[in-house]
């Protein structure tokens, strides 16, 4: 048996990698899955400052705080074999989650390789669009796919044939916000139009909500129902959303997460 390796990357910053990777982690940490989270971003180590925060947030306020292990692999020649060594000795988890940086790398190749789930997150809009495909100025029509949608192509591609695994693509529609509605559906007809030529899948993400800022102190999310102060109607929105995220991702073994 081997883990099941969900990879979120996308060569940009700010696009909630690392927040949803601590979401993704935590859910299935609390769903009791035997999960790690290698953070590849050495530099900024956002999915570690906030594991870190989150264990001392539980030893203060004596609470239990399920988390996933975490290791930072940073860039560097060794980097893309310790990587591997790292996956090699994963037998016993069943999930591995990787937070990439926003920047391509040896590294971030390395791990977008070894995806089963492949999660890019953009912002609506069509800058974070231009990453994975282009559109025209008149209709919005989408015209080609661009480099970072040829990258994932390709790592597919090798990965069906040289390992007879596939690979889940998923973009994530994240930081969506209720407001923009003309913009919102024509981001969402391109990538829908662009999902059926290439081959990905459109999920909606976390919507724009000021709390996912403010829990990174404390390292909490919005599933630590106990951990937190007060839980308004909009907390009670946002975890559906999250639920929906999880189960949208269609990963192995059912995750059950209490109401
Ligand atoms: N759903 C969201 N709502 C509001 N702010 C968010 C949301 N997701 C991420 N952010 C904020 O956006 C910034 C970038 O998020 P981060 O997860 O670090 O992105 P990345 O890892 O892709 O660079 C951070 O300030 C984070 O708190
Ligand atoms: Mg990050």
């Amino acid at each position: 048996m081997t883990a099941h390796v969900i990879v979120l990357a996308n060569e940009k910053g700010g696009t909630g990698k690392s927040t949803t990777a601590i979401h993704i982690g935590v859910a299935l940490a609390l769903a009791g899955r035997r999960t790690a989270l290698i953070d590849l971003d050495g530099r900024q180590r956002t999915a570690t400052r906030y594991l870190e925060n989150r264990w001392h947030h539980g030893q203060r306020h004596g609470l239990a705080l399920p988390a996933p292990d975490v290791a930072v692999v940073s860039d560097g020649n060794a980097a893309v074999d310790e990587l591997a060594l790292r996956f090699d000795q994963a037998g016993v988890l069943d999930f591995i989650i990787v937070d990439s940086p926003g920047r391509d790398s040896a590294l971030a190749r390395a791990a977008m390789a070894r995806a089963d789930t492949l999660v890019t997150p953009i912002n609506d809009s069509f800058v974070d669009f231009d990453l994975i495909g282009e559109v025209d100025g008149e209709t919005f029509a989408v015209t080609k796919p661009s480099f970072y949608a040829e990258l994932v192509w390709e790592a597919r591609t090798r990965r069906a044939r040289d390992q007879g695994k596939k690979m889940d693509w998923v973009v994530l529609r994240n930081r969506l916000s209720a407001i923009d509605a003309r913009n919102k559906q024509r981001v969402g007809s391109a990538l829908d139009s662009l999902s059926a030529r290439i081959g990905f899948r459109v999920l909606p993400g976390l919507s724009e909500r000021v709390i996912y800022r403010e829990f990174f102190p404390r390292g909490l999310t919005l599933l630590d129902r106990a951990a937190l102060p007060e839980f308004s109607l909009s907390h009670v929105a946002a975890r559906s959303e999250l639920r929906a995220l999880i189960a949208g991702l269609n990963l192995p073994g059912s995750i059950e997460l209490a109401a």
